[in-house]
Parts: structure tokens; sequence; C-alpha cells
């Protein structure tokens, strides 16, 4: 992809002359005459490289690079100037330009020095893309979670990021972690150092969301005043996130497919395609299967998207990972808000373990924000959580007022027995989770299970059964040989 360099100087001949000199050399050239109209096509679609005089007609020339710096610091900017301005030159230096071309220009050296100058810059951008992925690390171990479903997921996705896969799909409903997820395969893959670039489908209408997308020409439609990158361009190397994919409209789909199966698109107006290489996550909270059948999303766009389809669980399907997630939380808002840590008292995690989070990790991530900056005293207690979890515990509350010891007295095993086979029942033989809603360790819990010979199989052992031939079926084990011991 060619780099696009704006030439700002008042002088006509200098403009036509240095465009010429840098088309020649494969340069997308424009130019400006005034401060004014440089800053308004940087505005409008930023260049790689400013080529800038320094005396203007209408703004100071420092004036200008100051702007334009604001505007986007990643651009590039050479400034020319006649001898007798050096000290401006020395001015402008100091405010990042990158070098100065001195007048009159050298014509034969201009392409080297212009080339230097984009060299340098990417190299620039690429160190700040590295730090910036030391900044905000989106890796796959920052995807907290023990559970099987989502350990599956990760394995599933570091095979994606590794591959050389061009469209992914991530589908599950909304707050279960598909932006967390499409960033942690974009950094971890080969594609790491090019732009990880995002965009939501439903945001805007179908042509705005387009020129996006794709780009428009000069004089595509009324506003469009200059030519402009899309997102597939600018993504180039990288990849491109399409958020709400099942939402984009029946054109821009055909569109789209068009890009996936022969990685070329025209920009709107466009005569010429632009080829690219660029990976394509898309994701969904709906069914894209139910659009396909409701014809509102295309079968073959449906079928290329879905090759690789990654399903992230709701989080009341791997209720094991709360307490994590909730500690995990904790911890980043301790810091952020620069607070001691508190401890998480056993009955506010049980009613989060309880709770169904219909916003899933976003909710419980909003349920700790909200907890953080109510708790002092160290401890995130019941009356920190919002109404609609702390209300539940009336309901536990009035569970554990049914505990009434009768005269005639109990044997004390004997309940502690049908406690943990309830606990057992209730969790489907979870035994992480079984173990927290009797406030035992996981140890504990499998212990007492054994002792009282109410083994529950684990899911694997039970598929493992499912394939070899069945054993009789009077297995002590089995949850259904338990006799129900009637004691409280
Ligand atoms: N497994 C996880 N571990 C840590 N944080 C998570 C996890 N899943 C989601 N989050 C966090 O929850 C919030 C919502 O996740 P997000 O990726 O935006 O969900 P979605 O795109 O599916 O709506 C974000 O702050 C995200 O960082
Ligand atoms: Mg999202």
């Amino acid at each position: 992809m060619s780099s696009k360099l704006l030439i700002v100087d008042d002088e006509r001949l200098i403009r036509w002359s240095v465009e010429q000199t840098l088309a020649k050399g494969g340069y997308e050239v424009s130019t400006a005459s005034t401060g004014e109209a440089a800053l308004a096509a940087v505005r409008e679609d930023p260049p790689d490289l400013v080529l800038l005089d320094l005396r203007l007609p209408d703004i100071d020339g420092l004036q200008v690079l100051r702007q334009i710096k604001e505007l986007s610091p990643h651009i590039q900017v050479l400034v020319m100037t006649a001898y007798a301005d050096v000290g401006t030159a020395v001015e402008a230096m100091k405010l990042t330009a990158y070098d100065y071309l001195p007048k009159p220009i050298d014509f034969e050296n201009l392409a080297v020095t212009i080339r230097n100058a984009l060299e340098a810059s990417q190299l620039k951008r690429k160190v700040q893309l590295l730090s910036e992925k030391h900044l905000y690390p989106y890796h796959f171990d920052r995807i907290v979670g023990t559970s099987r479903a989502i350990q599956e997921v990760i394995a599933v996705a570091r095979k994606v990021a590794q591959s050389e896969a061009a469209t992914v799909l991530i589908q599950g409903e909304s707050g279960t972690g598909k932006d967390l997820l499409a960033k942690a395969i974009h950094y971890e893959s080969a594609r790491a150092e090019e732009p990880f670039m995002e965009i939501a489908c439903t945001a805007m209408p179908e042509t705005l969301l387009e020129s996006e997308l794709f780009g428009h020409e000069r004089g595509a439609f009324t506003d469009a005043k200059t030519q402009k990158r899309g997102l597939f361009e600018v993504a180039q190397g990288g990849t491109i996130f399409l958020d709400e994919i099942g939402d984009m409209s029946g054109g821009l789909q055909a569109k789209l497919l068009r890009v996936l199966e022969e990685r070329r698109f025209r920009r709107v107006g466009g005569t010429k395609d632009v080829s690219v290489d660029v990976r394509v996550i898309g994701a969904t909270n709906r069914d894209l299967r139910q659009a396909v059948d409701g014809g509102t999303f295309r079968k073959d766009l449906y079928y290329r998207l879905q090759v690789v389809t990654i399903t992230l669980p709701p989080l009341r399907d791997r209720r094991e990972d709360i307490p994590l997630l909730a500690g995990y939380f904790l911890e980043h808002f301790s810091r952020e808000f620069k607070k001691r840590l508190p401890r998480l008292s056993l009955e506010a995690e049980r009613l989060l373990v309880q709770y169904d989070w219909p916003g899933n990790v976003r909710e419980l991530r909003n349920v700790i924000e909200r907890a953080m900056i109510l708790e002092d005293a160290g401890e995130l207690l019941l009356a920190h959580l919002p109404p609609e979890i702390a209300s539940r515990v009336s309901v536990v509350a009035q569970e554990k007022s049914g505990f009434h010891l009768p005269s005639t007295g109990v044997v004390l095993e004997e309940v502690e027995r049908e406690l943990v086979r309830q606990a057992l029942e209730l969790t489907g033989g979870n035994q992480s989770r079984a173990a927290r809603l009797l406030g035992l360790t996981r140890d504990e819990l499998r212990y007492r299970a054994r002792k009282f010979g109410l083994w529950h199989r684990t899911e694997e052992e039970r598929q493992g059964e499912e394939s070899s031939p069945p054993h009789g079926g009077n297995s002590p084990d089995t949850p259904a040989e338990i006799q129900r011991n009637a004691v409280v």
C-alpha cells in the first residue's frame, strides 16, 4: 500500500514540482495552499507525512505543525524553509518535526529524505504498538476462569490465533467476553504488531458503515471532499473486529463476503480494486443460524464465517468461575481506587455464586465496582451488593431458619450426610460448587462425599461410561441408589 503525502505550500510552482517528483516515486500525493486547508485535509484523511512550508499566508507554520501533531501524533512532518529561517526550523524540530528541508529544494535527494522519514515513523509506530501491547496486555492469561467450559474456549482460541484462519466467529450473550477474546486472538497471533481495528455494525447507518469499512474516493458523494481509507485498508496485515455482525445490512453482507472470498474490495466510488490481508473476527449475541433461517442473514456469508466458531458460555453455566472473577475484579478496583483489598465475605460470595447474571461478566464487574465504592471496613458484605442480588438473602435465611432441632434429637452425622447429598444434587455433582454451598473446601467436601458413600461421578466419568458398556447400574456410588433420609 502506498504512503500518503500532503504538500503544504502557498507557491503553486513548488506544490506542482514536488507533487510531480513524488508521484513518480509511487506516493499518493495531495496538496494544500493554506494552513487552514492543510488542517482540514489532515482532519478528513490523515496522511502519513506532511511536507510543510513554514511561511503560510494565513496561519503561522509552527502553529499548523502543533495542530497537526495534536490531531494525529503519528503523522511525520518535514518542514521546508528558506535559509534565512533556520531559527524557526530549529523551533519546529523541538515541536517534533522530523527534519527540515532547506529551500531551494534539492529534488534529487527529496525521494530519499521522504523515504527515510517514513521509515522512521513506521518504526516509531511499531515501537508504540509494542509498548501499548505491554501496557494493555490482551493475552489469553487475562481471561480469568478455571471452568472446563472457559478453558476449552481458550484452548480453541489459542489454536485459532496461531493458525492462518482468515475468519473467526465469536458467539455469546452480551458481557461474556467476546471483545476480550477477539483482542487476545489478535495480540497472540503473528499479526500482533499490525493494527487491531474494531467497529460495531449496529451503531451507524449503512452508507456510513460502508465508507468506514471500505473508504471512499474523492467526490464519491457530496461530503467526500478527499479520498479516505477505510478500516480494511488501515487494518492491513492485522485484524478487523466486526461487533454485532448479525446486524449488518444485506448489501454490506454481500460486500463483506466478497472481501472474505477474494481479499479485494473497492472504495466507495472507486474503479480499481484494493488488495488486503486482514483477519476478520465477527461477533454476535444473536443466533446467526436463526437469522439465516429468518432470511436476514446471508447463508453463504454464514457458512464462510462459521468455519471457526467459538461460543462463549454464559456465566450461569460456569458458576465455579464466579469467585475467581469476583476476586480478580476486587483486586482490579482496589488498585484503581487505591484502596485496601477487602475480603469477600462468605455470605456475599455465596449470593454471587447463586445469582444468574443476565449481564454475565460485565454485570459482575459492575457489581464489584459498586461494592468497592461502598465498602469501607475491609470486608465486602451483603449490604454492598445491589438489591436484585441481596434480596435473595431472605430466601437463604428462611431456609436456614428451617433447621430445627427436633425434641427427639438427631444423629449429627446423618444430618451432615443429608446436606452433602443435597448440595451435590443441587449442583448436579459439581464438587467445587457443592463445597461452596456448604462453606467447605473442595477437598473437605470430597472427603465427606467419600466417607458417606455419596461419590458423585464427574462429567468425564459420566462421558466415559456412555462410551463403555454399562456395568449393571447397581453401583452404590450412583445418586439414584442413595436413600433419602428425611432428617431435617
Ligand atoms: N473471563 C474473563 N476474565 C476477565 N475479564 C472478563 C472475562 N470475560 C469478560 N471480562 C470483562 O467483562 C467485561 C465485558 O466483556 P466483553 O468482552 O466486553 O463482553 P462482550 O463483548 O461479550 O459483551 C469487560 O470488562 C471484560 O474485560
Ligand atoms: Mg462487546
